[in-house]
């Protein structure tokens, strides 16, 4: 058997691994919508906007998505 032959279980572990950091590094799943009184009260998503679009209470943050189909992404909390 060559050299190289024998690198490349070696190869296609190093390369896995990296993809899994890399995958590691990069997910950020959006955070849950806490199920208290504000959040199950809300109509979606002009209710949410209240408290978090530009002029609310705790707006979303600057590099947040524009998207306002809330749901698409945030899920309900436990
Ligand atoms: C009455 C004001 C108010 C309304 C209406 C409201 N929120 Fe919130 N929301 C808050 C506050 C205050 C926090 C931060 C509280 C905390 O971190 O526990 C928060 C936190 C969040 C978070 C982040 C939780 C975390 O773990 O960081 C998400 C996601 C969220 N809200 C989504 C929504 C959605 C979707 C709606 C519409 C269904 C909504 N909110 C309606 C006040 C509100
Ligand atoms: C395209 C996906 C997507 C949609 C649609 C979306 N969000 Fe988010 N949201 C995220 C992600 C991802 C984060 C986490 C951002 C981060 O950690 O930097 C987040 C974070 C938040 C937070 C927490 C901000 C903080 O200070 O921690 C709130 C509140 C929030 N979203 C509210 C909303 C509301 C309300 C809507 C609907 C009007 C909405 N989001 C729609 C992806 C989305």
């Amino acid at each position: 058997m060559s050299a190289g032959r024998r690198r490349l279980p070696l190869l296609i572990l190093a390369v896995g691994a990296l993809v899994v950091a890399v995958f590691l590094f990069t997910y950020n799943p959006a955070p849950v919508i806490p199920r208290d009184r504000d959040h199950v009260a809300a109509r979606l998503p002009e209710g949410c906007l209240v408290c978090h679009g530009p002029a609310g209470r705790t707006p979303r943050p600057e590099n947040h998505p524009i998207s306002q189909a809330c749901l698409s992404c945030h899920r309900w909390g436990p």
